[in-house]
């Protein structure tokens, strides 16, 4: 059995930590104390960092809930997940993108990262997988960063669609047409919101953004590309209805190709909760301190996530979970628990909805045991 990281803790609190009392010291010596003899500045200087490296401790504590769950619950509740839901055998890999009818079932990963950036992981966790559906938060992120949330939402909407997330009825009946920014149509729609001078150019700001988000550089999976570019022409008539509605903001197929890359980005289930971290830590990345999505922006990605993360059973998630969450056909989950941090599960086999079986299970378990959801007042401390 895997052994669970816990150890992470202690390397993340003492090693990160410790590091911005020492960068402020240094920049104390050099700024305030310029006239004392340099003897006296050392002296000085090691006394401050032995009592400043513990501030840090507390100050980065401040940045998570004050009604955040003790690390040694949510290590033995992330085994109990583990150990209760490893030998499911439920669900079926999508198959639609033939890359990832081959993939091993079984692999299984948990990650959780808090807003204080203290990491839990457990299983298989250093497997790249694709993002798939689950870019299409971030994509959302980078539209409205560069174009504020209200165009972003005129131009895409925020409807759930109560259909598959690659419904061609659900474009022709929708008022919008696009639906939402998670749902195919209006993903690619999203995505073709992005500016640059030539495609490359749009995909690689896609891509640095997204790298920015998990605080490490992200690169694509080549072999899911091809395999989905080879496959996508339901996607390509996505694309061409939207512009027969004129609800496509650049050319079709180009936004299609953009599109498929950003669903072929890899990123393993340590990644994918940092990604989820960032935005439950109000569009700071917890590992970086980087503020990479406006903050302003996050209640509405949360809301988007909430009302058709989970395609066709966001009702029902909502409902047993109360998490805004994404999925995405690769396997993966990632929920988040705003002010908290954010849980990423990543088990390929999908139920009828798209949603990973696994994943899904081990999300319920551990938001359940550790007073997660969103809609009960408890959650925010309230006995
Ligand atoms: O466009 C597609 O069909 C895939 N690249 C993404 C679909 C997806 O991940 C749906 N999620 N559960």
């Amino acid at each position: 059995m895997s052994s669970i990281t816990s150890c992470k803790y202690a390397l993340l609190t003492d090693s990160c930590r410790a590091q911005p009392a020492r960068i402020a010291c240094e920049s104390f010596s050099v700024k305030s104390l310029g006239l004392m003899k340099r003897v006296h500045v050392r002296v000085i200087v090691s006394t401050l960092l032995i009592a400043v490296s513990f501030v840090p401790l507390r100050l980065s504590a401040q940045t998570s809930s004050p009604v955040a769950p003790r690390r040694e619950l949510v290590e033995s509740v992330v085994k109990e997940a583990y150990e209760k839901f490893r030998n499911e055998s439920k669900g079926n890999n999508a198959d639609y993108i033939p890359y990832l009818a081959q993939v091993d079932s079984k692999l299984f990963g948990i990650a959780i990262v808090t807003t204080d950036n203290q990491a839990l992981t457990l299983g298989d966790v250093n497997y790249s997988f694709s993002i798939q559906s689950i870019s299409k938060v971030f994509t959302l992120a980078l539209a409205m960063e560069e174009l504020g949330p209200d165009k972003t939402f005129e131009r895409i909407g925020s409807e759930p669609t109560g259909r598959a997330f690659n419904s061609v009825p659900a474009v022709v009946d929708m008022p919008t047409h696009t639906g939402n920014p998670l749902v195919n149509a209006g993903a690619i729609a999203t995505t073709s919101l992005i500016s640059g001078k030539d495609a490359d150019e749009k995909w690689n700001k896609i891509l640095n953004f997204y790298s920015k988000v998990a605080g490490e550089k992200l690169t694509l999976i080549d072999e899911v590309y091809k395999s989905e570019a080879a496959t996508n022409t339901g996607n390509k008539a996505l694309s061409m209805l939207l512009a027969k509605y004129d609800r496509i903001y650049a050319d079709p197929f180009e936004s299609v190709d953009i599109y498929t890359k950003q669903c072929s980005v890899g990123v393993n289930a340590s990644q994918l909760a940092r990604m989820g971290a960032t935005l439950a830590n109000n569009g700071v990345n917890p590992a970086t301190g980087e503020q990479v999505i406006k903050r302003e922006d996050v209640p509405y990605i949360l809301a988007t996530m909430t009302m058709a993360g989970l395609y066709d059973s966001s009702g029902s998630w909502a409902w047993h979970v109360g998490l805004p969450a994404k999925s995405g056909v690769g396997g993966g989950i990632v929920a988040i628990a705003p002010g908290k941090g954010a849980i990423a599960v990543f088990a390929p086999p999908l139920d009828e909805a798209g949603n990973s079986v696994k994943a899904q299970e081990v999300i319920d378990y551990v938001a359940q045991k550790l007073n997660y959801n969103l809609y009960s007042p408890s959650s925010v401390g309230l006995k």
